[in-house]
Formats: structure tokens, C-alpha cells, sequence
């Protein structure tokens, strides 16, 4: 199994993730996203809208704001529930998540080397959201940056009832950033104080068998997405969660889980909100056709953008040899193609691979390199994801075909200039599944 810490190195050598500040010694929590792990993150949140939005019906999309009336928060619950019980080690006054018993072993296992019995203190309970002041003028105004963008999709409900054709079942979708004040963040980006999320609160009848369908038609398309990123069906799983863990919203949660370095860990969570939420901000629905009027129940699918990239780098890494290839779905690939002239001292080559870089250009993305060796550009590529590597060479000058090697298979094939862009497109098409 890949390591953590390979992806961490991957990810600072070839331009994925960073420590977040890091000149300035870092930040606990916070990462950054550089020019490879930018381009991964958006083909991500491009192929989620695409599934989830753009090829359904029954979805539309909202970009809420960041930062909402803290009566939204006192409204859902948030500023009273949203909590995660904390213990100390008596020891080292180190905290730790209560409700983690994978991570206190470890930390008990690390004081056993020193002859040591930890023991922890009563658990309390510790409130995640992050507030921030605003205005100019003291007192200013408290507010919190939100815990889950989802709150975003409630407070608009009535606005995309009202300016839209959508009628129950449907869902609104979104993606952006959350924030939270973590106890114990850790294992790289996957639990972050702020990150991404993607989400869809699905609206339908209140009715226990309405829900049930909903509850097991969002668990096997969420799962089936997954799959198509190309996670091995084996690495995931669903776990239901106990009565005593559910969050404050919910009436059912089922994780979908991957089997991490660090343990089966949850990419996303599944959860009946019920009446929840439009219930305790006053919103109801009314059928345009019945005038019947009730308060919906919501069927959520909320997923992390950071946790689901974490997880494809893990997946996608592969040793070959002295060849590290990261097998990444061709549609989320930082770069479609790269472009090389085999030689970068001959003026009639190099002019030839630029205009077939601009031409690839036009349609995905494309890198460009004439440094080193083709078999040194080919590494190098193979770590970045690259599916596609066009070299043009001294054919290419006589009969304006071009080689493309394939990152998984290392096979090549002689294609002509004109027809470059449509066999990209047949293999994206291929791969897609
Ligand atoms: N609206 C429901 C909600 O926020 P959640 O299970 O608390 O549910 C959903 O979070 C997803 O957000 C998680 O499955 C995970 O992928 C991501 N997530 C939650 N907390 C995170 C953190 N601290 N760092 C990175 N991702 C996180």
C-alpha cells in the first residue's frame, strides 16, 4: 500500500500541496494548492457538477456566501451542536478526539515506549465553528465562517422555488469552502480547518418510503461515482453510523469509506436530514399543481473535495520500477498532453512541436518540455499524471505525424497532426468508462 508520506513528498516535489504559510513556519491545518494540485482540484469539481448537475434534470446549483446572518447558525442547530468531544492526555496535555479510538491508541502506544499508562480526562465537548469579527468601529459584529456550505442551500431555498421551474423531487447542488475548528488536525489535508466541500441537498415528499428510496438511490450513485473516478471497488465501503455519533441534523448517516494508509476513513457522508433544517427556518414548499403545502425532507450527499483528491493520489500512485506513474483518471490529469521536439537545438523542429502545442491547446491542457532526454520527460510526465506525451521528430517534418505515448500501457503510436485532437478525445472517451 502507498505510504502517506510518499504523497506528501509527491505532492511538495511536483507542485500538488503545500504547507499552507510555510515560509513562515507553517499553519497547522491549512494547505495550499500549487500549479498541478490547482488543475487536479478544478477537472474534480468540473466532473462532480457534470454528473451530479449538468447531466440531471432535476438539479440546479448555487454559490452561497461564505459568510451568513449568524442567525442561520443559531436557527440549524449549529452553535449548540456542532461539537466534538475532546479528552487530554494527563501526561503531555496533548487533546484528542474523544469519539477516536484510533487515534488515542496511538498516542497511548507512543507514552508505552516510556513505561507510561495514559490517562485521559473527562471528555468535553468542543464547539467547531470559526467565528470572525466584522466591521470598522468596536464592538464590532461577531459572525462565523460556516461549518458546512450546506446551510448556504437552505436560506436560498425559497428564492430557487420562486425564480425557478424546479418542482419536489429535485436538488440543489454546490461546491466551496467550509471551515472548522478541528481539535486534532492531521494526516495531510484530510482533516484540514478549512477545506472543500461538494454537496447536494436533494428535496422530497415527507414520507417514510420516499425517504428510504431516496436514502439507498444516493448511496449507490455516490458509490458508483467514486468507482468511475477509478477507485478499486475494494478500497470502499459504507458504514452506517451508531445512534450515538450521528450529527445533530441527521435521522440516518451512512460514510462512504476509503481504506486509507491510515485506516478505513470517510470521503463522504450520506445523511436524512428530514424536516430538519427547513423546519427550523420556517420554509415550506407548495405544490403548484395541488397547492398542497409541507415541509420537505432532504436526502444529502456531501463529499470532500481535499479527502477525494488525498484519496485519488493514494489510488493513482504506482510503482514501475524506477518509473513512478500516477494513474489518475484522464479527465482529472493536471495536463491532458505534454509536447516535446525531440531535440530542442534544431529550429525546424521545435517551430513544428510549437504549433502542434498550439493546437492542443485550443482543446485540453497541454505542457510543454525540451529538457533532457525523452525518456527523462517521460518520467517526469508519468509522476505528474500526464495520459498523453506527442513528440514530434524528424518524421513528423516529412509526413506531419507525431508519436503519443501512453502514460499506463508506455505504448506509442504514429498519428497524423490533423487528427491529434480527435484521438485524444476517443481515448478520454474510452477511459471515461
Ligand atoms: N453538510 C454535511 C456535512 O458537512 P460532514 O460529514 O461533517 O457532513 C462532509 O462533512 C464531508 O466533508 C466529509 O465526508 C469530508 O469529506 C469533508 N470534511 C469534513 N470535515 C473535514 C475536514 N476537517 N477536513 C477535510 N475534509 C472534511
Amino acid at each position: 500500500m502507498t505510504s502517506l508520506d510518499e504523497i506528501v513528498a509527491l505532492c511538495k516535489r511536483r507542485g500538488f500541496i503545500y504547507p499552507g504559510s510555510e515560509i513562515y513556519g507553517g499553519i497547522t491545518g491549512f494547505w495550499d494548492y500549487g500549479p498541478l494540485g490547482v488543475e487536479l482540484k478544478r477537472n474534480l469539481k468540473n466532473f462532480w457538477w457534470k454528473h451530479m448537475v449538468e447531466l440531471r434534470d432535476d438539479v440546479v446549483g448555487v454559490d452561497a456566501a461564505i459568510i451568513m446572518n449568524p442567525k442561520v447558525w443559531e436557527a440549524s442547530g449549529h452553535t449548540k451542536a456542532f461539537a466534538d468531544p475532546l479528552v487530554e492526555c494527563k501526561i503531555c496535555h496533548q487533546r484528542s478526539r474523544a469519539d477516536n479510538p484510533q487515534e488515542r491508541k496511538l498516542h497511548e502506544e507512543k507514552h508505552a515506549h516510556d513505561n507510561k499508562k495514559v490517562e485521559w480526562t473527562e471528555p468535553k465537548q468542543f464547539n467547531l465553528l470559526t467565528e470572525v469579527l466584522l466591521g470598522v468601529t468596536e464592538p464590532k459584529t461577531s459572525a462565523f465562517l460556516r461549518g458546512e456550505i450546506t446551510q448556504g442551500v437552505f436560506v436560498n431555498f425559497q428564492n430557487v422555488v420562486s425564480s425557478t421551474r424546479v418542482k419536489i423531487p429535485f436538488g440543489i447542488a454546490q461546491i466551496g469552502k467550509a471551515f472548522r475548528n478541528e481539535i486534532t488536525p492531521g494526516n495531510f489535508t484530510f482533516r484540514s480547518r478549512e477545506f472543500e466541500q461538494m454537496e447536494l441537498e436533494f428535496f422530497i415528499k415527507p414520507d417514510e418510503e420516499e425517504g428510504e428510496k431516496w436514502f439507498s438511490y444516493w448511496k449507490e450513485e455516490r458509490l458508483k461515482w467514486y468507482q468511475r473516478l477509478g477507485i478499486k471497488p475494494e478500497n470502499l465501503r459504507f458504514r452506517d453510523h451508531r445512534d450515538d455519533e450521528r450529527a445533530h441534523y441527521a435521522r440516518k448517516a451512512t460514510d462512504i469509506e476509503y481504506q486509507a494508509p491510515f485506516g478505513w476513513s470517510e470521503l463522504e457522508g450520506i445523511h436524512h436530514r428530514g424536516d430538519w433544517d427547513l423546519s427550523r427556518h420556517n420554509l415550506t414548499y407548495k405544490d403548484k399543481t395541488t397547492n398542497e403545502e409541507f415541509t420537505p425532507w432532504v436526502i444529502e450527499t456531501s463529499g470532500g473535495v481535499d479527502r477525494t483528491i488525498l484519496f485519488l493520489l493514494l489510488e493513482a500512485y504506482t510503482k514501475d520500477g524506477e518509473r513512478t506513474v500516477l494513474k489518475l483518471h484522464p479527465q482529472l490529469a493536471p495536463f491532458t498532453a505534454a509536447v516535446f521536439p525531440l531535440v530542442s537545438n534544431k529550429p525546424d523542429l521545435v517551430k513544428k512541436a510549437e504549433s502542434v502545442y498550439s493546437l492542443i491547446q485550443q482543446a485540453f491542457r497541454v505542457s510543454w518540455d525540451d529538457r533532457g532526454n525523452i525518456g527523462k520527460r517521460y518520467f517526469s510526465q508519468d509522476e505528474a499524471g500526464t495520459p498523453f506525451c506527442v513528440t514530434v521528430d524528424f518524421t513528423t517534418l516529412e509526413d506531419e505525424t507525431v508519436t503519443i505515448r501512453n502514460r499506463d500501457t508506455a505504448k506509442q503510436e504514429r498519428v497524423p497532426i490533423g487528427k491529434i485532437l480527435g484521438y485524444i478525445e476517443e481515448k478520454m472517451k474510452e477511459d471515461s468508462l
